[in-house]
């Protein structure tokens, strides 16, 4: 990944056109596969990112069929964290040509690296903060991205820079208003409605287009907070339909919600996780939605670099975390915690008098345990039982292996069990030094 500097001028919309020194909005670039050596790498497989739009699509579609609605919802999938590990502008391009009907990022940055990519189709920036500095509101709206709004001040830069930027111009920026219901981290309380309706009101620079909430335990398995979120969100929109505003496109789901229930669906849904092949949470007896058959995008590999017999009793790695019990053949990976392949994954504790090794890899089609501790570049796993083992073996971490002593696949969610995390951080977590490389079979 390299950092591509690009100079924008910063404006002060109430200085009546005057500008300040130059600030720099930094937009990140990844370095293409081309100039990667190393054997550790990502596959992305886009065709399986199309598969999981359009099973998505279809529950949607099922739905829609089977309630009261006149029409699907439409999708908007969140690419936030360079689209969940995967590369946010090869698997944008793949969806838009896919025809999904919008994206989302968390960032100013990852919106404007979308418009980089030729996408044009609307862009949600959810997270609302674009720096301290009115450079930042002056890209949101160069690039035609579509802000999401909860507070006062928000409101009244995003209108004075459009005033600014589109003076003489009848010209209204598009912004949903996020409504917190629950979730407890952004979006406007019931209780300061007023006060942020009134400052769109004062603001005839910006269209009120769409109303969204998150909800918080959409994965649970009650629905009760759910429940309750939704029930919140019916009585703000009454309120802000009240104050004269005709939000079209009302917003709620994330992948679980999508998955569990319609009520959630609204004008469109956003979910991430599940279009990257992993199901969101398990399902419930007696749920509506049927369960979608999704597969997984990303697959993590490396190769065996090193190989070594210890004798019983010898310790390796850092701390010497990990003695062999018995004669053992342990292999090298070039791949670490600043790949993305946490610590956690090795225990060094006991269960049952027994070192407990919690992180597995495969190799030739077998799992091996992860032995003593992970380090930045390196991991050692123990191959004593894999007969023929050699150098330059392929090595799948995360992802489906088929090899000469069987097949196996490594889920998102077993990664994220065995470092006591989500499969959201686990997907995250690989790191930018780890090149994709991108299949479109
Ligand atoms: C506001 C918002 N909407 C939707 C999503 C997508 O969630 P998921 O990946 O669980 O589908 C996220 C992700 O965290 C989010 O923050």
């Amino acid at each position: 990944m390299a950092f591509c500097p690009v100079t924008t001028q910063r404006v002060d919309p109430h200085s009546q056109g005057s500008t300040g020194p130059e600030l720099r909005v930094v937009r990140p670039r990844r370095a293409p596969p081309a100039e990667a050596a190393r054997v550790t790498r990502a596959e992305v497989n886009l065709a399986h990112v199309r598969h999981n739009l359009r099973e998505l699509q279809a529950c949607l579609q099922a739905d829609a069929e089977a309630g009261p609605r006149a029409q699907a919802a439409a999708v908007w999938c969140v690419l936030k964290a360079d689209a969940y590990g995967h590369g946010a502008a090869a698997v944008a391009t793949t969806l838009e040509r896919a025809g999904v009907a919008g994206l989302c990022v968390a960032l100013l940055e990852e919106g404007m690296e979308l418009r980089n990519a030729g996408v044009s189709c609307p862009v949600l920036v959810m997270g609302g903060y674009w720096g301290r500095h009115r450079d930042g509101v002056e890209a949101l709206l160069e690039n035609n991205l579509t802000p999401v709004v909860y507070d006062e001040q928000q409101i009244e830069t995003l209108a004075a820079t459009a005033r600014y930027l589109y003076s003489g111009q009848r010209r209204q920026v598009d912004v949903h208003l996020k409504i917190d219901t629950g979730m407890g981290r952004l979006g406007v309380r019931e209780e300061q409605l007023g006060g942020v309706l009134g400052a769109l009101r004062a603001a005839p620079e910006l269209r009120v287009a769409g109303l969204m909430t998150h909800l918080a335990c959409a994965d649970a398995e009650s629905l009760a907070e759910t429940n309750e979120q939704l029930a919140r969100f019916e009585h703000t929109t009454k309120l802000v339909r009240r104050a004269g505003f005709t939000p079209s496109l009302r917003h709620a789901a994330n992948s679980a919600a999508l998955l569990r229930t319609p009520r959630t669906h609204f004008d469109l849904v956003r979910p991430g996780i599940a279009v990257f092949g992993v199901h969101p949470c398990p399902a419930s007896p007696g749920e509506a939605a049927r369960i979608p058959n999704l597969k997984p995008v990303m697959r993590v590999l490396s190769e065996v670099v090193a190989l070594r017999d210890l004798p019983a009793g010898e310790a390796l790695g850092y701390g010497h975390a990990w003695r062999a019990e018995r004669p053992s053949r342990i292999a090298t990976l070039p791949m670490g915690y600043a790949d993305g392949l946490s610590r956690a994954l090795f225990n060094r504790g006991q269960v049952n008098g027994e070192q407990a090794n919690r992180g597995q890899v495969l190799i030739c089609g077998k799992r091996v345990p992860v032995v003593g501790n992970v380090s930045m570049d390196l991991t050692m796993v123990d191959v004593t039982d894999i007969p023929g083992v050699s150098v330059l073996d392929e090595v799948v971490v995360l992802g489906e292996q088929r090899g000469r002593l069987g097949e196996d696949a490594i889920s998102a969610d077993a990664l994220a069990a065995w470092s006591d995390t989500v499969s959201w951080e686990c997907l995250t977590s690989v790191s930018r030094r780890v090149p994709r490389f991108y299949r479109h079979p």
